[in-house]
């Protein structure tokens, strides 16, 4: 993807739409695109796009989209994980393009979108997302949203990226600074950003700071989507600047507080 830092530095919610459906050629790179799209859990999101219209497809939040991108994957552990990392990447891969997204995992009447995306027993669908070109304008109610939930503020680096032991500010190089700085801006689920991450003997181990009210059956514990999504951006950061990242799932037993659970780890070639 051309100038990561640019697109995930640029990207915000896009809740306002100017109505027009894609282009064919951009609905075809699309399509293309989601085929190739993997998570390094070997757990596969199943992608369905939806026309708006014809399945009757809304959210109170929204107005203009023409289309919805959704995924569906099995419920077992780190499906949620495995489902924010693939998702992340069609936004990013959207946001390059100039289409517009914005995750939604509440605001949306659930039933009818597990149905149209043909959900079966045994699966979950956490979050969708409109596709389509943003308005010219925010609409008021999407402006007064973002401002409701500090859409534009994120946590210092200080306060989420930690050396040896929690709370131990990290000072990093200009090259991994960068690279933090991309998951720092991730989206997040009412913009919590609960991404922890801590260096310990070479491997960055990324760890959930829990707030109360995330967790439910039809889309499993929804801020582990979030640091899925950070993830993404750490591996795509590290492999756009020439690094290799091996992922792996090995408890550090690094002290941590009690409403923090360990994640997963990032060893870099
Ligand atoms: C897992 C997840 C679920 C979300 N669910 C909703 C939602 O239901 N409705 C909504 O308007 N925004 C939703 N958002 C968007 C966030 O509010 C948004 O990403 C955050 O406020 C930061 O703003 P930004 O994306 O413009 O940087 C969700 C984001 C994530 C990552």
């Amino acid at each position: 993807m051309n100038d990561l830092k640019e697109i995930i530095k640029g990207r915000k919610s896009v809740r306002t739409y100017d109505g027009q459906k894609l282009s064919d050629e951009h609905l075809r790179l699309i399509r293309e695109f989601i085929e190739t799209i993997t998570n390094p859990f070997d757990i596969s999101v199943d992608f369905v796009l939806m026309d708006a219209k014809k399945n009757g497809l809304s959210s109170p939040v929204l107005s203009g989209e023409p289309m919805y991108a959704a995924g569906k994957v099995l419920k077992k552990p780190y499906a949620d994980v495995a489902f924010g990392y693939s998702f992340e990447k069609l936004v990013l891969y959207a946001g390059s393009l100039g289409i517009g997204t914005v995750w939604i995992g509440g605001t949306m009447k659930r039933e009818l979108f597990e149905k149209a995306a043909g959900l079966k027993e045994g699966e979950m669908m956490p979050c969708v997302s409109p596709l389509g070109y943003p308005a010219d304008k925010r609409s008021l109610k999407e402006t007064m949203m973002r401002k409701g939930i500090g859409a534009d503020s994120r946590i210092p680096a200080e306060k989420l990226f930690f050396d040896g032991a929690w709370g131990n500010p990290l000072r990093p190089d200009k090259e991994m600074a960068d690279i933090l700085e991309m998951v720092r801006l991730s989206p997040s689920a009412v913009n919590k950003q609960p991404w922890r991450i801590i260096l310990n003997d070479g491997m960055y181990h990324f760890y959930e700071k829990k707030d109360k009210g995330y967790v439910n059956d039809a889309t499993g514990d929804l801020q582990k989507i979030d640091v899925g999504i950070a993830l993404c951006h750490f591996c795509m950061g590290l492999e756009d600047a020439g690094k290799n990242a091996e992922i792996s799932i090995s408890d550090p037993h690094i002290e941590i507080p009690g409403d923090v659970e360990y994640i997963a780890s990032v060893k870099i070639h």
